[in-house]
């Protein structure tokens, strides 16, 4: 156990993580290595939120996913990697604190209601509900006092410092109240220029070689009034210029920018330049997953020791929760 400060994140079993996974979340993950004591973990009982009948899948998507960390350079030695459904105290303190939680401070929660609607549910699970509050278990149980999250998730980190508050005035103040952190995320578009996402079926993915890459980059979609050769471009609405913010360097992505807008290049001529930068770093990564894929076993023997270590850590919490709430008879 170190003295330095902790952090803690978590991402639902997705399977195969792409292009905006990485920028978003897992590319600062790796980051905030070198500074905190950082726990990162499978969130599976999440996943079971919002579609349960797909467990089955639970398994190989961890495995997948865990195999992006470990090539983009999360670090099984430094970090604590692990799987929430392999420490049961989360869903102890979860009931804990749902003592203490108004139904409405739920109900309140944005992405709730976002669910709700996206999905068209008309009779919304109490898991669903709860779901911001199981996260609330999830960061307390390791007194974090940073979660790295995007911006949409900010409405749960700012539940969890309520539960936090709450539970410390009803019994004893155990729980520092944590705070978001957040990471400026680039615009990362898919190849339809719409945000990538796996559903859309737009993205790229870390697993993907350099010809699948050069293959789905090829035909991406690029200013659409550049319709012949000879039409100048707006590279400012163009996605595949959003790319290039990410990878080119600043000199050779502003010749690509006024080769645009005069008609001088191309937009396969602007697209092999990207293609030249942005092969390079994901290779390195794909390269990293695919020593851990070759070997599933291993990642599974990471995941399970990093779970038995989350697992002392949250006994020690638990320990420390039941003799403040102090139910039984001694
Ligand atoms: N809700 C997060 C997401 O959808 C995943 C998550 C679960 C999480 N528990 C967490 C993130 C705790 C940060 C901390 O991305």
């Amino acid at each position: 156990m170190t003295d330095r400060q902790r952090v803690l994140s978590g991402m639902r079993p997705t399977g195969n993580l792409h292009l905006g996974n990485y920028l978003g979340a897992l590319d600062n993950w790796v980051r905030l290595q070198d500074e905190y004591d950082c726990f990162y973990f499978v969130a599976n009982w999440h996943a079971l939120t919002t579609d349960p009948e797909n467990s089955g899948r639970a398994p190989e998507s961890t495995i997948e996913m865990a195999a992006d960390w470990l090539g983009a350079g999360l670090d099984p030695e430094r970090s604590t990697l692990f799987i929430q459904s392999l420490v049961p105290e989360h869903a102890e303190l979860h009931l804990i604190f749902s003592m203490v939680t108004p139904l409405g401070w739920l109900e309140r929660v944005p992405t709730f209601k976002e669910m709700v609607e996206q999905l068209g549910l008309e009779s919304p699970s109490y898991g669903l509900l709860g779901y911001p509050l199981l996260q609330a278990a999830d960061i307390l149980m390791y007194k974090a006092q940073w979660v790295p999250v995007g911006i949409d998730q900010v409405p749960h980190v700012e539940l969890t410092r309520e539960v936090a508050r709450r539970f410390n005035n009803t019994w004893k103040p155990i729980f520092p109240e944590p705070g978001a952190k957040l990471t400026e995320i680039p615009k990362v578009p898919g190849t339809d220029g719409r945000k990538m996402s796996k559903s859309l079926n737009n993205a790229i993915l870390l697993s993907d070689t350099a010809e699948e890459i050069t293959a789905k980059i090829k035909p991406m979609v690029t200013d659409p009034a550049r319709k012949r050769r000879t039409d100048p471009g707006n590279p400012e609405i163009c996605p595949v210029f959003d790319l290039h913010k990410i990878f080119t360097p600043d000199a050779e992505r502003e010749e690509a920018a006024t080769g645009c807008r005069t008609a001088g290049i191309g937009c396969l001529d602007c697209k092999a330049i990207l293609l030249k930068h942005m092969i390079p770093p994901l290779a390195k990564i794909r390269e990293g997953r695919e020593r851990f894929a070759a070997k599933p076993r291993q990642i599974v023997e990471i995941l399970h020791e990093g779970s038995r270590r989350a697992r002392v850590f949250a006994q020690r919490t638990m320990d420390e929760v039941r003799s403040v709430i102090n139910l039984e008879p001694k």
